[in-house]
């Protein structure tokens, strides 16, 4: 299984089961977790239409770009640059700053993998998340069902903390501090409010729409402080980290097309199976034709400048570009596979299987009504609180998060892979070597970010980077960095590098022939103009640059 040496390489098995592989990385976390939950935030069909384009004019011509670049030098990510560019060592960097980024992305990413495990295990039983009688005396739930129906004008605000005591009339920030502050001195006060808020919603909406409103929000209170534990518990956190990159490293040791390929003809189609079953079944529920306007229907007045931004940034992590994870695939192609149906194929794949997560969820959180909310805790907060409380509802949850383990581990083998073939590629290691050494020293770097949510003392007060005013942790550090800065910088060199760079001629006529006459002058337009400016405007605007 080395793979030390050109004359020695290996290949994919078969076309398909390079697709399967290509697929396997793209579809992940970024497809069933972040999709549905930045869609939802940004308001629906408006945004899918906005990161369709992104993935044409910007994902589709840079995959293009990587297979390209991998299929024809038959190197790593690193090496690859050097076979275009032997004169002038300096483009390697590219490719370094690419493993690095694999590096980043799997240390983390590989912890929210290892939560899904655990979180199938939790739903086999959901007895953690079952919520059958409502305490009204909980100061929690008062402050929710508040939140939910406490709706005052500024004058009735300001009357209100008059009578508490405030004597300024910094209204806004006082009410703040009025219903957050942990000090007691106005608790009574704040106690009167909820209960009043609590009359009003029981008369306004009948005894038995309220309750129903109350024991949502008890269920999603709870599912919530579960998660919260769930973060909290250091060695659990670390030990199904451990699980999850022992799994990864186990494939990849298997080989090409012994470990990954087979794998992926596996995971792949199990994965299209539950998901289609599961959407299926959402989509006979009573939101199922909500969840599908709201898929569907674009109004464009919802979408705001970061929408922008965000679209663009999840086209690159969703396809997996930007750090060299498709050139490394690409590498093992065989001469007859083509490249441009392969990239077709994939992206359709991709996006199909984002889509088909939201028709998933959405008519689960539509039928539930507005009593939930959307957000990062959609999988892990939002949904076991909907589900566990009905009958079946933990088939079906446990069904989910096994398919979400079989997404993040088809990706994070990718991830891996890509840092092993360099290390393969570059230093000549053997395979064997190199997932193990690779897989364990990405297993530590990974471990503050285990940690850092309560696991452990050190790690949680830790903060590494800051976005805006907010500082970030060791974990949301990381997932900033990459997904945020890394991945668009590195698309935007590799689309600069091979649209600008590569002037022996040879190398450009092999680039023609993998791409066919036809399509061929479509591609370099995309990939010298469009898809760099998309990128550099967005990094330009991030900077501050531009508004
Ligand atoms: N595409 C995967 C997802 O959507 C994540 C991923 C796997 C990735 N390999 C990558 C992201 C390489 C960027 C680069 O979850």
């Amino acid at each position: 299984m080395d793979s030390s040496g050109p004359e020695k390489r290996e290949h994919w098995g078969s076309k398909l089961g390079f697709i399967l592989a290509a697929a396997g990385s793209a579809v992940g976390l970024g497809n069933i977790w972040k999709f549905p939950y930045i869609t939802y935030e940004n308001g629906g069909g408006a945004f899918v239409l906005l990161y369709l384009v992104c993935i044409l004019c910007v994902g589709f011509p840079i995959m293009i770009a990587e297979f390209v670049l991998g299929k024809v030098s038959e190197k790593d990510a690193v090496g690859t640059f050097g076979v275009f560019r032997p004169d002038k060592k300096i483009f390697k960097f590219i490719g370094i700053i690419g493993v690095f980024t694999g590096f980043i992305i799997l240390s983390y990413y590989s912890v929210v993998a290892g939560w899904t495990l655990e979180y199938t295990l939790k739903s086999l039983t959901c007895n953690e998340f079952i919520v059958e009688k409502v305490d009204y005396n909980s100061p929690e739930l008062k402050k929710a069902i508040f939140n939910k129906h406490g709706v005052y004008d500024a004058a009735a605000k300001a009357d209100i903390l008059k009578n508490a005591g405030f004597t300024d009339d910094k209204t806004e920030e006082n009410w703040k501090a009025f219903l957050d502050s942990n000090d007691t001195a106005h608790a009574a006060a704040r106690l009167s409010i909820f209960d009043e808020v609590i009359q009003k919603a029981k008369t306004d909406l009948g005894e038995q729409k309220f309750e129903e409103s109350a024991l949502m929000i008890s269920r999603q209170q709870k599912a919530s402080e579960v998660f919260t534990n769930h973060l909290a518990k250091g060695t659990p956190m670390l030990l199904w980290h451990a699980v999850f990159m022992l799994l990864t490293g186990l494939i990849v040791f298997g080989g090409i097309s012994g470990g990954i390929e087979k794998a992926s003809r596996i995971l792949m189609p199990l994965l299209f199976l539950l998901l289609g079953g599961l959407m299926i079944y959402s989509l006979t529920l009573s939101g199922g034709t909500e969840a599908i306007k709201f898929l569907f229907n674009a109004d464009f007045a919802k979408l705001n400048r970061h929408s922008i931004l965000e679209a663009l940034g999840h086209a690159f992590f969703t396809l997996s570009l930007g750090m060299g994870a498709m050139i490394t695939y690409g590498s093992y192609l065989k001469k007859e596979d083509g490249v441009v149906s392969s990239a077709i194929t994939v992206s359709i794949l991709d996006t199909l299987i984002a889509l088909m997560a939201c028709l998933t969820l959405y008519p689960i959180l539509f039928t539930f009504n507005t009593e939930v909310s959307g957000g990062a805790g959609l999988l892990f907060i939002t949904l076991p609180a909907l589900l566990a409380n009905t009958i079946g509802g933990s088939i079906i949850l446990s069904i989910f998060f096994v398919l979400v383990a079989f997404a993040a581990l088809s990706s994070t083998i990718s991830l891996l892979e890509v840092v092993v073939t360099y290390t393969d590629d570059e230093f000549g290691w053997k395979r064997h070597t190199s997932t193990i050494v690779n897989s364990f020293v990405i297993f530590l770097v990974g471990v503050p970010s285990a940690l850092c949510f309560g696991g452990n003392k050190f790690f949680t007060e830790l903060t590494l980077l800051s976005k805006g005013d907010t500082k970030l942790n060791w974990f949301d550090s990381f997932d900033y960095l990459a997904s945020n800065w890394l991945l668009p910088i590195g698309g935007l060199l590799i689309a600069l590098f091979i649209g600008w760079m590569i002037k022996d001629q040879a190398k450009t006529n092999q680039i023609k022939e993998e791409l066919g006459s036809g399509f061929y002058p479509v591609w370099n337009f995309l990939i010298k103009f469009v898809a760099p400016i998309c990128v550099a405007v967005v990094i330009a605007n991030k900077i501050g640059l531009i508004e």
